[in-house]
């Protein structure tokens, strides 16, 4: 009986696997090295396995995320549909575990918790979340995959004639790094984030953007008081759609999309931080290390789009799945989160 059970339960995983989109070659290419990285890198005596790149997080917060008022009804499509949820948002370094004081990439990761509607990620389409994950530069360093494959593997090969090489062919990364390493941030509540790669929104394409709240016109007293008061954070949530393939490409990483006319950011939503959150809460450290944030838990309206965004599909699920499976955590996306209770002073 057992034998049985055994042999209908590989058959199911098989035809399974089988049916599953097959990731493309640079995909597996690029995940291959990250897992590489992931298992040979971690913070000294660390006793779980972290995340291969942004993996030195600052805290872990929740946050309240309401969908803009007057948004019209034809962006109301995926998370935009309901008017509020409870979210997760993680602050992060990229580059290691040192100090603060060396540049690198900031990230914010969102994961809003309660969306409706079947989600992309094979595996997970009964999954409540929609994730939106940006960096403190509105551009990436890499156009696309392929480049991107090129840019990790050269960085990993420890020959310094390929590095060379690479970096002849592609003058462009080196001068977004350098760029990048310009954005210092000493508070991550008030740093501004994107994302360099699209997303679909409906029919358009579009690219998202979080900074703080500018509501008003006396939003730097106001934010003095809000922080003499110890009062919540709020971070407006921005949308500008794609103006032409020209000028914004979908599968340039590196182009910035200009901020006129549709590229012109439009406020979706807003974030709200409150206070009182205990940031070295050991429970609330454990469950942020086992959530797995990535663009592609998404209904179809949000689809991630471009060959950068592909690649991160097959690579962000490959490692999610292997660092919380060495570590026991759980493997499936939350379906709600218990609001905190706001410190009132
Ligand atoms: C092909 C290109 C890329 C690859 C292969 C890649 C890979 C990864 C992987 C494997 C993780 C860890 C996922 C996990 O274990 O849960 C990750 C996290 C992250 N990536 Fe990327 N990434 C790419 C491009 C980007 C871009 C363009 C951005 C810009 C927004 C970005 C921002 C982040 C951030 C902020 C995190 C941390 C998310 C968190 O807090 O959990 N990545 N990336």
């Amino acid at each position: 009986m057992l034998n049985k059970l055994f042999w209908l339960v590989a058959l199911i995983a098989v035809v399974g696997i089988a049916l599953a989109e097959d990731p493309d070659p640079v995909s597996v290419s690029i995940g291959n090295i990250f897992e590489k990285v992931m298992r040979a890198s971690g913070p000294p005596r660390s006793e779980i396995m972290r995340r291969p790149v942004f993996a030195k997080a600052h805290g872990c917060l929740i946050a309240k995320f309401e969908v803009q008022k007057d948004l019209p009804a034809e962006y109301r499509v995926g998370v935009f549909a309901k008017p509020e949820y409870w979210a997760w948002v993680r602050f992060a370094n990229d580059g290691g575990y040192g100090t603060d004081k060396r540049p690198a990439a900031r990230g914010m990761a969102v994961k809003v918790v309660g969306v409706e509607g079947k989600k992309i990620l094979e595996g997970e389409e009964d999954a409540l979340t929609q994730d939106f994950v940006m960096q403190n530069h509105p551009i990436f360093f890499n156009k696309n995959a392929e480049d991107f494959l090129a840019f990790v593997d050269s960085a990993v090969s420890g020959d310094p004639e390929k590095v060379k090489a690479y970096n002849e062919a592609h003058p462009e990364t080196q001068k977004i790094l350098d760029e990048m390493d310009l954005n210092f941030l000493a508070d991550p509540l008030a740093g501004q984030y994107w994302t360099p790669t699209p997303y679909r929104l409906g029919e358009k394409a579009m690219k998202y953007m979080v900074k703080p709240c500018m509501d008003g016109d006396n939003f730097l007293r106001e934010n003095l008081i809000r922080r003499m008061k110890n009062q919540e954070v709020c971070f407006g949530f921005w949308v500008q759609f794609q103006k032409d393939e020209k000028s914004a490409p979908i599968d340039d990483a590196t182009v910035k999309w200009p901020e006129e006319g549709e590229g012109k950011f439009r406020r979706f939503g807003t974030l709200r931080i409150p206070t009182g959150q205990d940031v070295n809460d050991k429970a609330r450290e454990e469950l942020c290390e086992g959530l797995s944030f990535t663009g592609w838990h998404a209904t179809k309206d949000l689809e991630p789009l471009g060959s950068i965004n592909l690649a991160r599909k097959y690579v962000y699920k490959r490692m999610a799945d292997i660092r919380r499976r060495r570590n026991g955590a759980s493997m499936k996306e939350p379906s709600e989160i218990t609001p905190p209770t706001e410190n009132k002073k």
